[in-house]
């Protein structure tokens, strides 16, 4: 075992986010090890890419749960088994309750393809043109119980083309998000980003409520 913060990945799907982030640690761009990539769904291609990379992996099937409690208590079990300095939630796609929260509080982080506080829950990118938004973007923000609500660590904004469809919209959205996921995951093992009674500071000094910014109209 190293000395290296480690962190865990809780995943649902294709895991494009956790690919851009075991390429960083990969790189050394991420001074952390991936011990655990977690799933609620079995077969995803994340759990592939995963293995790819030699990183143990756990699928635990919500569907064979009675209730989100007992779901939650049996994450908390895996995920506390290998002692994580951060939760990494990339594209995982469960409501978590008060007490998965609270238990990881200050230390998961999660990825939310909008411009938070706008478009919390589903369906962003066509929401996001249904109200004519001239821009859209994208957000790592720390977890809490406030659904999609925690405070921000980092945006990236992304301009609405006129004939843009939610399908491009979204690819834009996350080549963006392959960018300001690894940034976000690596301040925090470096230990430059902190929550602190609800703020987000880097390197000491508060964070606006958007979080850093990274503008691509720049
Ligand atoms: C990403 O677009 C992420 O922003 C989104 O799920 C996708 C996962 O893609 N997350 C949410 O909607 C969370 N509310 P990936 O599996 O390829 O990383």
């Amino acid at each position: 075992m190293s000395d290296l913060p480690n962190i865990v990945v809780l995943i649902s799907g294709s895991g494009t986010n956790l690919q851009a982030i075991i390429d960083a640690v990969r790189s050394g761009d991420i001074p952390a090890r991936i011990s655990l990539v977690l799933s609620n769904r079995p077969e995803v291609k994340g759990l592939e890419r995963a293995r790819q990379a030699g990183i143990e992996t756990k699928v635990l099937d919500h569907t064979e749960f009675t209730s989100r409690e007992a779901f939650d208590a049996e994450m908390i079990r895996q995920i506390d088994r290998q002692q994580p300095d951060l939760v990494v939630l990339a594209g995982f796609m469960r409501i978590l309750t008060g007490d998965f929260v609270r238990r990881y509080e200050g230390r998961m982080i999660n990825i939310h393809p909008s411009l938070l506080p706008k478009y919390r829950g589903l369906h962003t990118h066509q929401r996001a043109l249904d109200a004519g938004e001239p821009e859209h973007g994208v957000t790592v923000h720390f977890v809490t119980e406030e659904l999609d609500g925690g405070p921000n660590i980092i945006q990236a904004v992304v301009p609405v083309q006129p004939d843009d469809t939610a399908e491009t919209l979204a690819q834009r959205v996350q080549v963006h998000e392959h960018l300001i996921y690894p940034l976000a995951v690596k301040w925090f093992t470096e230990g430059r980003i902190r929550l602190t009674q609800g703020e987000v500071t880097l390197d000491g000094t508060p964070l606006p409520p958007g979080g850093c910014l990274l503008d691509s109209r720049d």
